[in-house]
């Protein structure tokens, strides 16, 4: 079936890149990636986090996108014509995974949209922290998960070159402009100096220390953050139609993807410091309610809150609509469904999957956690299994296309991809399944229990 339909492809190369850098700069940048490394113990995580990057990320993304390019599929059809039939289950947990994370992003999504009319409007500016409480959850926060999701379905239902292409061209840059802005700023707040020491000096025993949970938050944070393990960049490599250079591609991802974690961090700290919030314990409302508070303070405030929560649904947006890709292109390339009718059907369906969410704070470690840092880590794990162990000459050879022969680099990295990579997600994944089960029978089981 996949062969009578005429597939989509990108206008541009820039087009390509901007779309893969817009799905991977997102809430895990701004929101997850700030709350990630105050829990985790500051610089010491952002350590161990920049090496997974360097030598998890960068292989991991080229097996993404060297099975896109070859096989002009989606996940599901992707896996099949490399691996044989019994893959496409994995394949088809990708479209799952993506399922099960926008349905919550969009959750969360909808407090940014709702925290840029409330900068707009001075909304948050009596109370911040009970103007959190109001909308992050109950109707108020279903309300905003429903206008994010919907213009999530506008932007997929359009299409790849009208719609995604589009709106990254404009998004991603966008973004890096506000934050720049917004970074500069934020270096002349008081007590800026103990706000970058604790987010740039690791503390190596901190490392030693908890190993068992760092480990595993930043595995999962790497992989959230490039969109890794379920087919992401699968996809959007799929729509590729030229042999070009996927090195150069995935370095400049790369690059401009935890560049903009950092940046990110380098204006939420010194605001979370001057704010005189504890960036230990920060948790999934710490960055809006200490924004929040920040910008009712300082001058100007609301237009600088303004900007920056534009910038960060406009990431957020980005995000969405490579998760929503990824089930359509499914529908579209294994089912011949309509891309219109169906985007809508998949938007509803996660908009009811998202609805728990927006009953407590809870329900979003429920979601989260098991998203990025069991299930993520679980689909990567399935890929370099194939790619690296069984289909590795196919591998090298699709890598190769665009670059010239570079059989020893090639070579090199497939070693990496079949040892050091899979060891680390093998034990991210164990220790990851344990701490979930953990959180399932204290907080979850409270939690229940106060319903
Ligand atoms: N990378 C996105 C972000 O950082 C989230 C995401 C995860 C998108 C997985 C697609 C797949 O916000």
């Amino acid at each position: 079936m996949s062969e009578s339909i005429q597939r989509e492809t990108w206008a541009t190369r820039i087009g390509f890149v901007l779309a893969a850098v817009g799905s991977a700069v997102g809430l895990g940048n701004i929101w997850r990636f700030p709350f990630q490394v105050g829990e985790e113990g500051g610089a010491a995580f952002l350590l161990v986090y920049l090496l997974f990057i360097v030598f998890i990320g960068l292989p991991a993304i080229l097996v993404e996108f060297v099975v896109g390019r070859r096989t002009d599929r989606n996940p599901v059809g992707a896996l099949k014509a490399i691996g044989g039939d019994s893959w496409k289950y994995l394949g088809g947990l990708f479209v799952l995974i993506g399922f099960v994370i926008l349905s919550y992003y969009s959750v969360v999504a909808g407090w940014v949209l709702r925290y840029t009319v409330g900068s707009a409007t001075g909304g948050y500016t009596e109370d911040p922290e009970a103007y959190f409480g109001t909308i992050s959850t109950g109707l108020d926060a279903a309300v905003f998960h429903l206008i994010f999701m919907a213009i999530v379905v506008g932007i997929v239902a359009l299409g790849i070159r009208r719609g995604i292409e589009i709106a990254v061209k404009l998004m991603v840059p966008a973004i890096v402009a506000l934050l720049l802005a917004l970074a500069v700023y934020a270096y002349t707040l008081p007590d800026v100096a103990g706000a970058y020491s604790y987010y740039l000096s690791p503390d190596f025993s901190v490392i030693a220390a908890e190993w068992q949970s760092i480990l595993p938050a930043a595995a999962g944070q790497a992989f959230f953050t490039l969109s890794l393990g379920m087919g992401v960049m699968i996809t959007y490599s799929s729509y590729m139609s030229e042999d070009r250079n996927l090195g150069e591609d995935a370095g400049a991802i790369i690059g401009l993807d935890t560049g903009i974690a950092l940046l990110a961090g380098l204006v939420v700290f010194p605001i979370l410091f001057a704010a005189g919030v504890d960036p230990a314990s920060p948790g999934p409302g710490a960055v809006f309610v200490s924004l929040a508070a920040a910008f009712t303070d300082i001058p100007f405030g609301l237009v600088l809150g303004f900007l920056f929560f534009f910038a960060f649904a406009l990431a957020a947006v980005s995000s969405a609509i490579s998760l929503m890709e990824v089930v359509i292109s499914y529908l579209i390339d294994e089912h011949g469904v309509d891309r219109v009718r169906g985007t809508i059907a998949v938007g509803a369906g996660m908009l009811l999957l998202g609805l728990p969410v927006t009953v407590d704070l809870t329900m979003v470690t429920l979601y989260d956690q098991l998203a990025a840092e069991v299930l993520l880590v679980l689909g990567a794990l399935g890929l370099v299994v194939l790619v690296g162990w069984l289909k590795s000459e196919e591998a090298i050879d699709e890598l190769s296309k665009g670059i010239g022969d570079l059989r020893s680099v090639g070579t090199v990295w497939i070693w990496l991809v079949r040892v050091p990579v899979l060891v680390v997600l093998v034990v991210s994944l164990a220790l990851a399944v344990t701490s979930y089960v953990d959180f399932l029978r204290t907080e979850f089981l409270e939690f229940l229990g106060e319903l």
